[in-house]
């Protein structure tokens, strides 16, 4: 079996922060409601004139440095995203040609929604054996500023902006479970195409938060199964940060504490494809993360996808 071990990890926001309070002054809202409804107390957008390439190039730097690889050392770079900053070329090629990775690393665009950096590993996971060098630079990523209408009070206060990024090489001792799935509906979260204005994110929340706890549980169980192992086995839980209260349902579901579930909404938003990377950079940064933990990574989102990775996390050899 094919698997990851993540050997850096990196990110890169914004730094302008907007609060709860920001934004009531924009819409008709409140901090109190945004807090009990979402969890969700500040985000970061970008500035005019700032690109998701600067902050996917800045992310990719720092999970570089962290692996102790260099650009020419990278045999695939993926980009999770569904605001690059051009139609064509791809996010991913953008990210290339800044880092100036070598000829022979392809690069490609993911668009999965908020399940797009699981995507982006199970196709790194199949890919790279076939590959030039065994490492791959994934990132995940949005200015999803750029498509939220800030005059629409159900979307503008969940979402901000943010990118994570991870150089992983394949390993085949390594234990890797996994499991994606699409549930093909557009109704429910959607952004026109180009040529369409305005290209507003338009979403059903209710539907959304419904088809979170109807997949998200039901997934974990069946990688616990897949791996043959027991909920409390589990080290960390890395879900996608959504909405603090479909946390909340899927670890009550599951019947494992809170505390077990990695959460950092409070201070980004829903940064789509970046939730992920970004808690996974944040862990490691803390030294949450420790050779021989499990961890569970858990997505869902647009598409309607979703998608999970269970692994052990495996401290990287000194070189
Ligand atoms: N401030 C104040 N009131 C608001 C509001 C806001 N920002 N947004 C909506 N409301 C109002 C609604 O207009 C509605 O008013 P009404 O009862 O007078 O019609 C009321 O609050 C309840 O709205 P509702 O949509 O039922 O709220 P909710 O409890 O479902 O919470 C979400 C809304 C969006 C926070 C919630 O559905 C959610 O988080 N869903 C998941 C979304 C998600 O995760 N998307 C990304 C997926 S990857």
């Amino acid at each position: 079996m094919n698997g990851l071990q993540i050997l850096g990890t990196g990110r890169a926001l914004p730094d302008h922060i907007t609060t709860n309070d920001d934004l009531a002054k924009l819409v008709e809202t409140n901090d109190e409601w945004i807090v009990s409804r979402t969890g969700i107390r500040e985000r970061r957008f970008a500035r005019e004139g700032e690109s998701l390439t600067q902050f996917a190039v800045e992310a990719a730097q720092k999970a570089l440095e962290r692996a102790g690889l260099a650009p020419e050392d990278i045999g695939l770079c993926l980009m999770a995203t569904v605001t690059p900053d051009c139609i064509t070329p791809a996010q991913s090629c953008l990210v290339h040609q800044a880092l100036h990775l070598p000829e022979d690393c392809p690069a490609f665009d993911l668009s999965a929604g908020c399940t797009g950096f699981l995507y982006a590993m199970e196709t790194a996971a199949a890919l790279l054996p076939r590959m030039s060098r065994p490492y791959a630079l994934l990132i995940g990523g949005e200015l999803l500023s750029r498509i939220v209408d800030m005059s629409d009070r159900s979307t503008c206060i969940l979402f901000g902006d943010g990118v994570g990024a991870a150089v992983v090489k394949t390993t085949e001792d390594a234990p890797w479970f996994s499991k994606l799935g699409t549930r093909g509906e557009k109704d429910i979260l959607w952004a026109p195409g180009p040529g369409n204005h305005p290209a507003w994110l338009h979403m059903s929340g209710q539907d959304v938060f419904k088809f979170a706890l109807e997949t998200v549980p039901k997934l974990a169980r069946e990688l616990l199964d897949q791996a043959g192992l027991d909920k409390d086995q589990v080290d960390w839980y890395v879900p996608h940060q959504a909405n603090h209260r479909i946390v909340e349902s899927v670890a009550k579901r599951l019947k494992v504490p809170l505390s077990k579930f990695y959460e950092n909404i409070a201070l980004y938003g829903n940064t789509s494809a970046g939730t992920i990377p970004i808690a996974l950079d944040e862990m490691a940064e803390q030294g949450l993360l420790r050779g021989g933990q499990w961890i569970m990574c858990l997505g869902f989102g647009a598409g309607l996808t979703w998608g999970g990775a269970l692994f052990q996390w495996q401290d990287k050899e000194e070189k």
